[in-house]
């Protein structure tokens, strides 16, 4: 039986007062003891601030990217896998479509930050994802395959083991369109069937997270689908009572 989790990516928002003030809200919220896992993804300038808030929470702490380089060394206004985990990080998002579209992360480079990440003893959140017109021109599976292949050929089974993916079709995040159970249902199938073909373990154990204008009001029934795990969710993170909804929607 998989764990479901739910996910805050906060993207680029936040200042120290109203990050404070939501950690607040999450954690008066969000009391330990449930079945669901929690993480949220602040940006990496509040990372130390919102782990320090959250020490003694079950709520976990990840970053929203990293650099493809181990360690240290020159590659200014990067920060590294090791640094994230220096300060208490425990999961970082890989391959956001807001970074593949708009800071050059392709397939290759996504899969090296993976191994990154994995190195460095965290757990990468994959993204994936097609867009509008990959879908109405009948490409999403290719797509989404296409963008999955350097990763599952790049790692060993055991760090395949270690791996979530969330599929966030590029349609839906941000625009208040979600994609309907079923069509999530669809794909996260097809996701699990693929992982399937490198490792029938890490296939059935892997969580696969749905992202994409997830709120409230449509959690229970994506939640509901056989391989939906969980979500990535936006907007909706940046509100304690919403994501809080959100997250008992997975209980
Ligand atoms: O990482 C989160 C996704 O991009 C979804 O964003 O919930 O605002 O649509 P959204």
């Amino acid at each position: 039986m998989r764990r479901k989790l739910v996910a805050g990516n906060w993207k680029m928002n936040g200042t120290l007062k109203a990050n404070e003030e939501l950690v607040a809200g999450l954690s008066a919220e969000l009391p330990a003891g449930s079945n669901v896992d929690v993480a949220v993804f602040p940006p990496a300038i509040y990372l130390s601030q919102v782990i320090h808030a959250l020490s003694d929470s079950h709520i976990n702490v990840g970053a929203q990217n990293v650099c493809e380089q181990a360690g240290s060394g020159a590659f200014t206004g990067e920060v590294s896998a090791e640094m994230l985990a220096d300060i208490g990080c425990r999961l970082v998002i890989v391959g956001h479509s807001e970074r593949r579209a708009a800071y050059g992360d392709t397939n290759a480079l996504v899969a090296e930050k993976v191994g990154a990440v994995l190195d460095a003893g965290l757990v990468p959140v994959l993204c994936v994802g097609e867009t509008d017109a990959e879908r109405e021109a009948g490409q999403a599976f290719a797509v989404i395959a296409e963008q999955l292949m350097p990763v599952l050929k790049s790692l060993s089974v055991e760090n395949l083991r270690q791996l979530i993916i969330a599929y966030e079709p590029v349609w839906a995040i941000g625009t208040g369109k979600t994609a309907s159970p079923a069509q999530a249902q669809e794909v996260h199938g097809f996701i699990r069937a693929t992982v399937a073909k490198a490792d029938e373990q890490a296939a059935q154990e892997m969580r696969l997270l749905y992202g994409g204008s997830v709120k409230a009001a449509n959690a229970a029934e994506l939640f509901a689908q056989p391989d939906i795990d969980g979500g990535l969710i936006g907007g909706a993170s940046l509100d304690a009572q919403e994501f809080s909804a959100i997250c008992r929607a997975a209980e």
